[in-house]
């Protein structure tokens, strides 16, 4: 069978990759650095013995050489995510190291015959709106001032009025965060370069992917972990803006499914897919999904706080995917329970989500409405 490399293959959706391509008998490689913000315990246990291990940074050439050899599948997963304004960062764990592995393809000759991109709904920015009477938006970030006042909604630029959001397909992007740019710079490195030297590429735009074995390390990654973590260290979950604000959300078995798909499937070259999920929830909805399966009784606050970047209503649209077969399983309840179950059965619970709202208020990321409902 031909070897894969999975770079971030220790990681939560890297590693549900791994077990997925080893039950169809492929050979696994893993890539990883071991980021110490996720894996402050080393190599995690839940990583298959049948796993090839290779410690080592994407941002590194020679780490890449080594991975690479007598490798014929690569899913680029490794990413560097975050909330802080650390730009350059994001550009070059994320983008550059995309450049750097089609360079050595191309200069090494190497006959890779797929490479499969984790790229992340957050290419879309704000999303797409509909006015009743001026049609289709894909709006600007809300204005610093507009949320200071606790307005959070978007309105028409032609008539003020409010905007419905609706679904997005994969036609129009514009990211507006360094995290969001560095994927679609990534998107653009892999699809067009591998199209100009013939090396199949798929991009797939994951949606809010959840379950077992998301960090409980990284202060910046999963709704459900913050609220888990929160809840079941009997306190209650913060929700920022009023909670209405809609998402999609995908099971990391689901993802993993949808990778094998982007693997095996031809009609997948050089094209872009969004992997969301069924429907969107409101962040108020989910944090009570939450709190009903940590059974804590503790009910959401809500502060008038709010991210700067983050968009109000993202959903996905995946039937793209859909039509080649693919399709989302699992219901946001299972979703969580999945996660809460998994959560449970962990040695620790740390709750780093105080010390995160810190760091994040003292870089402006965080901020409270002047005004709010
Ligand atoms: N989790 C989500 O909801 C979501 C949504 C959209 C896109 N994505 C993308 O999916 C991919 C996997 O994300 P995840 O949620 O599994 O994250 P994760 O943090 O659980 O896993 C990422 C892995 O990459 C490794 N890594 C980080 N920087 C590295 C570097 N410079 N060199 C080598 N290894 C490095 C980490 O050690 C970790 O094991 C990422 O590309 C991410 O941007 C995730």
């Amino acid at each position: 069978m031909s070897r894969v490399l999975v770079t971030g293959g220790a990681g939560f959706i890297g590693s549900h990759t791994c077990d997925a391509l080893l039950a169809r008998n492929y050979e696994v490689r893993v890539l990883d650095c071991l980021q110490p913000r996720v894996h402050p315990r080393g190599r995690p246990s839940y990583l298959s013995a049948q796993v090839e291990f290779v410690q080592g940074d994407v941002r590194d050439r020679s780490a890449w050489e080594r991975a690479l050899e007598g490798v014929r599948h690569v899913f680029h997963l490794a990413a560097y995510q975050d909330y802080l304004p650390d730009f350059s960062t994001f550009i070059a764990v994320n983008a550059c190291s995309t450049a750097l592995l089609f360079e050595l393809i191309v200069e090494k000759r190497l006959a890779i015959e797929k490479v499969v991109l984790a790229s992340s709904q957050a290419v879309y920015g704000e999303g797409q709106y509909v006015c009743a009477e001026h049609g289709v938006f894909h709006p600007d970030p809300r204005p610093l001032k507009q949320l200071q006042c606790g307005n959070w909604e978007h309105a028409c630029r032609r008539c003020g009025r409010s905007l419905a959001p609706v679904p997005f397909d994969e036609s129009v992007v514009r990211p507006h965060t360094a995290y969001g740019i560095s994927k679609y710079a990534a998107e653009l490195v892999g699809i067009e370069l591998g199209r100009r030297y013939a090396i199949p590429t798929v991009a797939l735009r994951y949606s809010i992917v959840q379950g077992p074995r998301n960090s409980l390390y990284n202060a910046y990654s999963g709704i459900c972990r913050t609220f888990t973590q929160r809840l079941l260290n009997r306190k209650p979950p913060v929700v920022y803006e009023d909670g209405r604000q809609l998402r999609d959300y995908v099971h990391v078995r689901d993802v993993a499914a949808a990778h094998l798909l982007a693997l095996e499937r031809p009609e997948c070259n050089f094209e872009v897919f969004n992997v969301g999920g069924t429907q969107g929830v409101t962040v108020l909805e989910f944090a009570h999904i939450v709190a009903a399966r940590c059974g804590t009784g503790l009910a959401p606050v809500l502060r008038g706080e709010f991210r700067v970047g983050d968009a109000r209503h993202t959903v996905s649209d995946s039937s793209k995917l859909c039509r080649l077969g693919w399709m989302p399983r699992f219901s946001v309840e299972q979703i969580v329970a999945d996660y809460v179950e998994w959560v449970r059965q962990q040695r620790e619970l740390p709750d780093n989500s105080d010390q995160a709202a810190a760091e994040m208020k003292q870089h402006g990321v965080l901020r409270v409405a002047a005004v709010h409902a």
